[in-house]
């Protein structure tokens, strides 16, 4: 099985709820916020772990690809642009890590789980960024998916989620523009720089649409996570919407989405387009992508190596800790 097994299957309906769950999920149905402290269904407590700890560890996995381009960044205000794109998904990693803290679960347990392979992390960050103009598609489609996916997560049901994605995503639409910005002037430029752009698309398209989880009929946990407000929209609501957002930015920049089938349907209201490999994305997510050894043993390297940094930190904690406890004594 492909997915962590905190089930969707066996949702109860309200009258099989007990009076604890049925008010629980009244709140939930009535938009309130669940905050730390307060009950909640072991499930749900679950699930959010799982989720905001994936959604974590991708922000931190995800600056490996543009970190590998800080040094071979064309200009020195594209290398300063880029470098404050990666230092933002570290601090996007560190809220979300703080969030799920307070659901009863540490960071280091956290890092512990993504390093054995336990929690996933997202499959688009095991493709490579082979050249510059990657930089522009991976801010252009990996961040405007993943806009996509956390603007509706502003209003989900969890308040230190919900108030984490909200400066999450005032940043991640920068990086989109970013993206957007760099595309424009490959697009426009000589005939290489175009051809680099349209190569970016072509490799890229397809697992953007990863991203947004499998569809629907093979999704385990979204009828759950909807019925709580984790999620606000299932994975084929928020991969439709995508497209059709973003096949118009394509023809801005007179590049092709690399999809012979995509055309607008009238009725619907929006594209019609070819499903991504569904075999090659559950290939990625079980360990077996492009990059997926390469970005875990960089991470793993992070891990051991910054061991005697962590140590540091805590005893200094520790004694500045005791030195405080002796002023208290002392002034008493
Ligand atoms: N990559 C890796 N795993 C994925 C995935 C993807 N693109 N899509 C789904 N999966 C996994 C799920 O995690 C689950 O496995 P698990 O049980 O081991 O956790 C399994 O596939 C089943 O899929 P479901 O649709 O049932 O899972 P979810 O209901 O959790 O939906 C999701 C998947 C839409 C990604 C949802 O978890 C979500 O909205 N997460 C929050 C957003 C997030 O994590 N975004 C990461 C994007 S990258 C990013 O933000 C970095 C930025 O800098 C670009």
């Amino acid at each position: 099985m492909y997915a962590q097994m905190v089930k969707s299957e066996g949702m109860k309906s309200l009258e099989e709820m007990s009076p604890e769950e049925r008010a629980f999920q009244e709140r939930i149905d009535a938009n309130e916020k669940i905050e730390p402290k307060e009950w909640m269904p072991e499930g749900y407590r679950k699930t959010l772990i799982r989720q905001i700890g994936q959604h974590a560890h991708s922000e931190i996995v995800g600056q490996l690809p543009e970190g590998n381009w800080v040094t071979r960044a064309p200009t020195l205000e594209r290398k300063a642009i880029l470098l404050a794109k990666v230092q933002d998904e570290a601090g996007h990693g560190l809220y979300l890590y703080s969030a799920a803290e307070t659901l009863g679960v540490t960071r280091d347990e956290l890092t512990e789980k993504l390093l054995s392979g336990d929690m996933k992390y997202s499959s688009i960050f095991n493709y490579p960024t082979l050249t510059w103009a990657d930089m522009g598609a991976v801010g252009w489609l990996v961040d405007g998916a993943a806009i996509m996916n956390q603007v509706p997560l502003q209003r989900t049901s969890y308040g230190p989620y919900s108030r984490a994605m909200i400066r999450i995503c005032k940043e991640e639409s920068f990086h989109q523009r970013q993206g957007f910005a760099i595309m424009m002037k490959m697009a426009n430029g000589t005939p290489e720089q175009k051809e680099m752009a349209q190569d970016a698309l072509n490799r890229f398209w397809f697992p953007a649409l990863m991203m947004f989880g499998p569809s629907d009929a093979d999704s385990v946990h979204s009828a759950q996570s909807m019925a709580w407000k984790i999620k606000m929209n299932t994975n084929d609501e928020l991969r439709q919407k995508f497209v059709d957002e973003t096949v118009p930015q394509a023809e801005f920049l007179g590049l092709t989405v690399p999809d012979k089938t995509l055309a607008w349907n009238e009725e619907k209201g929006g594209y019609d387009f070819a499903e991504p490999d569904w075999n090659e994305f559950f290939e990625v997510i079980k360990g077996n992508g492009p990059c997926n050894e390469e970005r875990l043993s960089a991470r793993q390297k992070a891990w051991s190596e910054g061991a005697w940094f962590r140590e540091g930190l805590t005893a200094y904690a520790d004694k500045a800790a005791s030195r405080r406890a002796a002023a208290q004594m002392a002034a008493e």
